[in-house]
């Protein structure tokens, strides 16, 4: 697997972000022997505090907060360079951020995977959805151009509820999933004393983030072989498709792409597009069920 960049942010404090970001930094680790870099872009840095407790060697665990200058993108070139430094020498990188609007959402771009933790009430529910649908509008034109996937993960899911929260207004977005749910764990501190959760010798803790860990790794192994981006198209591809010879042309008419996915057998991905959410192009829809 090629390096690969994940960011596990959401605007609300509390959802579980730092515990899934430093847990999965512990999947990786444990379960595929990956050497990882762990930013953590948060004043309270709760992820880089539990990771080092557990002093895992295969994890840097490194802390850049983001200051925020009104109409400068400031935050933004201290954030690319904190990724590009931390970013040298490992298999993955992994990047602990609460979302907030004084960074620009280009930031998002420079990830192979972004996971949105979410609760399950239907406000956050709600607003998650709305997070994503705006991040995916505002950068229709550059998602065409990179290998990106966006997961939810429903977090802090009561065990006994027979419903889990379905994202279904995410559901016509071929490029976003939600993932199997983290459950919530009464007293969830003293069980780091073991180590990360999915080693845990709970067997119903280990399995939990076992099978979060276990999506999000062949999440990543689907993404270089789901799409090919535009970018790498070889000369014959673009011959084919003369409309798509240069990237540039290709930015000064979004409206004339053709769809570059290469499972051309996948019928949903070929689906009209929705009244609804017209706004999204037709490469990031799900076909109608
Ligand atoms: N699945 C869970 N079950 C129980 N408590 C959790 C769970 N996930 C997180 N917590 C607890 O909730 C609080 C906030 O979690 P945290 O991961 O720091 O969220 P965020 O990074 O989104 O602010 C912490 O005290 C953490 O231990
Ligand atoms: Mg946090």
């Amino acid at each position: 697997m090629k390096q690969v960049k994940i960011i596990i942010t959401n605007q609300k404090g509390g959802v579980g972000k730092s515990t899934i970001a430093s847990n999965l930094a512990g999947y990786f680790s444990a379960h595929h022997h990956k050497k990882i870099s762990f930013i953590d872009f948060d004043r309270q840095a709760s992820g880089a505090t539990l990771i080092k407790k557990i002093h895992d060697p295969n994890i840097g665990v490194y802390k850049k907060e983001l200051f925020f200058k009104q109409g400068s993108n400031w935050s933004l070139m201290e954030a690319r360079q904190a990724l590009n430094t931390y970013s040298v020498g490992v298999d993955i990188v992994i990047a602990d951020l609460t979302w907030t609007f004084g960074l620009p959402y280009d930031f998002l771009l420079d990830f192979d995977l972004i996971i949105v933790p979410s609760s399950d009430t239907s406000l956050e529910v709600a607003s998650t959805e709305i997070f994503v649908l705006e991040y995916i509008q505002k950068n229709m034109d550059k998602l065409r151009l990179i290998n990106q996937a966006v997961v939810v993960v429903p977090s802090r899911i009561d065990p006994s509820q027979s419903e889990i929260p379905k994202f279904s207004g995410l559901d016509f977005l071929t490029n976003c999933s939600v993932s199997p749910p983290i459950y919530r764990i009464p007293g969830i501190d003293r069980y780091y004393e073991e180590g990360f959760l999915c080693t845990s010798a709970d067997p119903v803790i280990a399995e939990n983030f076992l099978n979060l860990g276990n999506f999000i790794y062949e999440k990543l192994e689907s993404l270089s072989t789901l799409f090919v981006p535009i970018k790498k198209i070889t000369p014959n591809l673009l011959t084919k498709h003369p409309i798509n010879r240069t990237a540039s042309k290709i930015i000064e008419q979004p409206k004339t792409l053709v769809s570059t996915r290469v499972n051309q057998t996948q019928p949903k991905s070929q689906a009209s597009p929705s009244k609804e959410f017209s706004f999204i192009p037709k490469f990031l829809r799900r076909g109608k069920e």
